[in-house]
């Protein structure tokens, strides 16, 4: 029987246990975006608390087109020794650390009326209502180009790996949905042709980064929005090609920001009832039997005895929490005590506060 403790190696990345902490945006990093003291603590508490990988919030790789505030930044060499600082704090605790790496697209919520928004067409965005700018080929070589260079910084910085953010309506997650992807060319149409961006992303960065670096991604099982996204056939195609292309580890999420329509990437209210828990599990589950790569799934993962059961009815092989840590970061610790250890995350969704950056109702003192 397989055990959320277990020790795994994958690729050349030793997992003391089953648990990561997937990608959360702090809103903590210094204005320009280099690590601050705030978000090294942030990550000091993470490590100590007994996850075995931790993937940061989502960092920018192209200057001054941060979708979000005070967010990490990965666009230049500068930021490099603020990054070994991080990486050296996680390491002393036997914790491994991954870099996202994002671009917003329309989905951008900070300094938007005061730069060009670009995505792959000129769509207005059914939430933020920012009209965009078709990006042309060279900006897509550009973006390419600049996840490559971020990902080279990641591994000069000692990070154990990058992720490439392709979820939650973000601009990769962008071009593979038909409603904001209308190209006539090769970034566009067909869902090999929306994922192009993606395939040459993934390239760029291994060849910049050599065989031996681990390349995560987040991608969603489906968009929800039937035929004006990604749907999970899509979603399949991306997970299976990247798989045979040597991606080393794919998490599976689902739907895009700000949709007001059930269900959503962060969803409320789910600590009472089991059934809402690990909401994306049944389509990670069919990925992890498609896929030689390891799987990952988050959301609403709140129950040991719960992932646990679907750790060895599936080859899902990790469990990612992300608000549960924010909460408690020794989440992974009380576990270990006592696995009926009931998370205090009531799942209110409160998460977010600009100012102060995103911390926890309960830990706001
Ligand atoms: C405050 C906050 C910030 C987040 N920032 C990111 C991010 O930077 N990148 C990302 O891929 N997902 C981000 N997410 C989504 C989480 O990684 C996760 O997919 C979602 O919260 C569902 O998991 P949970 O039920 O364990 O909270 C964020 C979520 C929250 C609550």
């Amino acid at each position: 029987m397989k055990n959320l403790f277990d020790k795994k190696e994958f690729k050349n990345l030793k997992f003391k246990n089953r648990f990561i902490r997937s990608a959360m945006h702090e809103g903590l990093a210094d204005p320009d975006g280099g690590v601050s003291q705030d978000i090294i603590n942030i990550y000091e508490d993470l490590a100590k608390g007994g996850i075995a990988t931790i993937i940061t919030g989502f960092a920018y790789t192209i200057e001054g087109e941060n979708p979000s505030h005070r967010m990490l930044a990965a666009y230049d060499d500068k930021f490099i020794p603020g990054f070994k600082k991080l990486v050296d704090t996680v390491h002393k605790y036997d914790a491994n650390i991954i870099l996202q790496l994002a671009s917003g697209g329309s989905q951008a919520k900070f300094n938007c009326r005061k730069r060009k928004i670009y995505a792959p067409s000129t769509v207005e965005h059914k939430f933020t209502k920012i009209i965009s700018i078709e990006m042309t080929e060279s900006d897509i070589k550009h973006l390419v180009n600049a996840f490559g260079d971020a990902a080279l910084r990641a591994k000069k910085a000692g990070f154990d790996g990058v992720q490439i953010h392709a979820a939650h309506g973000y601009l990769l997650s962008q071009f593979l949905s038909p409603y904001y992807n209308k190209r006539n060319d090769k970034y566009g149409g067909s869902i090999e042709n929306r994922a192009e961006i993606i395939f040459e992303t993934y390239r760029n960065m291994r060849e910049k980064t050599g065989d031996n670096f681990p390349i995560f991604i987040k991608i969603n099982c489906s968009d929800f929005m039937e035929d004006e996204g990604l749907t999970f056939d899509d979603s399949r195609f991306i997970c299976q090609k990247l798989d045979k292309m040597g991606i080393d580890f794919i998490e599976i999420s689902g739907n895009v920001g700000f949709n007001e329509v059930q269900p959503q990437i962060i969803r409320p209210d789910i600590n009472k009832d089991k059934t809402k828990q690990c909401y994306f599990s049944k389509y990670a589950a069919i990925i992890s039997e498609e896929v030689n790569v390891p799987v990952a799934v988050v959301g609403g993962n709140r129950n040991f005895e719960m992932m646990t059961e679907l750790l060895n009815s599936s080859k899902i092989e990790c469990f990612s929490l992300a608000r549960t840590v924010l909460c408690e970061s020794d989440i992974v610790k009380k576990w270990q005590d006592n696995t009926a250890y009931e998370p205090k995350c009531i799942s209110c969704n409160q998460c977010w506060s600009l100012k102060q950056g995103n911390i926890c109702v309960f830990n706001r003192a």
